[in-house]
């Protein structure tokens, strides 16, 4: 209860108002999606932010017990912090993030970090790499829940993909915020990524790459003008009645995907590839 005060109180309310039963059945709903990654088939686990709703210890502890059959799982895991798990400052001074996920922010580019864990970079086979961004932030008012990627993480993932043992690979670009909606527009100033202009024009020179977020709760791809990578957004892998998630093939350099959905009892896989809408203007 000392962690109420504030911004917390406001988000408190929310979540017992109505929020938090839409998350009813997350754990259960966790341990479907965790037989994907035990199955043998997934080389790669990415969670895209907002392990919990207020960033309390409690929920931390939880989260953590909930993740662990994915991170005894034969996939690699990688997550990054979602607005929700950096949800005051105290919580960002006392590091509850970078504790609950001790030993799981390792980085094959330590030189390239310049942010705590930030960028998370990890090269996998010897055709994948992935660079994880955190773009969440406390924001002490309550009805703002904007975003940013420092810059100087931003000068780290330009200087990241021109590095050899990442050039040449396909690269998983991974943040908690979209940097667009599922139309190509920008979110609005009080929920986006607040600089997502700069982070798309730092990957857009990528051809062989996807953004990966979450933070809006729809899940969806685009593609937009001008930029390389396509963009995926998880949405919600556990809110009822938005679960979704995706499942990447990267083969021979190219990237295929289908959606996953919640089915009642499971989690089930498009029998195809999702295809991607352009954003108007994008070139067909
Ligand atoms: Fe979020």
């Amino acid at each position: 209860m000392r962690d109420w005060p504030g911004k917390r109180l406001a988000g408190g309310v929310n979540f017992l108002r109505g929020r938090g039963r839409r998350f009813e059945r997350a754990l259960e709903k966790i341990e479907r999606l965790a037989e994907f990654a035990n199955s043998g088939d997934v080389d790669l686990v990415v969670f895209s932010g907002d392990f919990t709703a207020m960033g309390t210890r409690a929920e931390f502890a939880a989260a953590r017990a909930a993740i662990h059959p994915f991170v005894t799982s034969p996939a690699e895991f990688i997550c990054v912090a979602g607005n929700h798990d950096l949800y005051t400052r105290r919580v960002v001074r006392e590091r509850r993030f970078e504790k609950t996920f001790d030993g799981l922010l390792g980085t094959d580019l330590p030189d390239y970090r310049v942010d705590g864990a930030w960028p998370t970079v990890r090269t996998l086979g010897n055709d994948v790499a992935v660079i994880a961004l955190n773009s969440a932030k406390p924001n002490p008012v309550p009805w703002r829940s904007s975003g940013r990627v420092p810059g100087p993480q931003l000068e780290a993932l330009r200087a990241i993909l021109g590095r050899p043992e990442v050039e040449g690979r396909f690269v998983f670009i991974v943040t908690h915020y979209a940097p667009c909606l599922a139309d190509g527009r920008p979110d609005t100033p009080l929920h986006g990524l607040e600089n997502a202009a700069e982070l798309l024009q730092a990957c857009a020179g990528t051809e062989r790459g996807a953004i990966l977020c979450g933070h809006v709760h729809e899940t969806f791809r685009v593609r937009l003008p001008d930029v390389g990578p396509e963009i995926f957004c998880a949405g919600s892998a556990t809110m009822h009645e938005l679960e979704g998630f995706w499942m990447y093939d990267v083969n021979g350099g190219s990237l295929s995907a289908r959606r996953g959905r919640w089915t009642g009892g499971g989690y089930q896989l498009a029998s195809a590839e999702t295809s991607s809408p352009c954003a108007a203007g994008a070139p067909e």
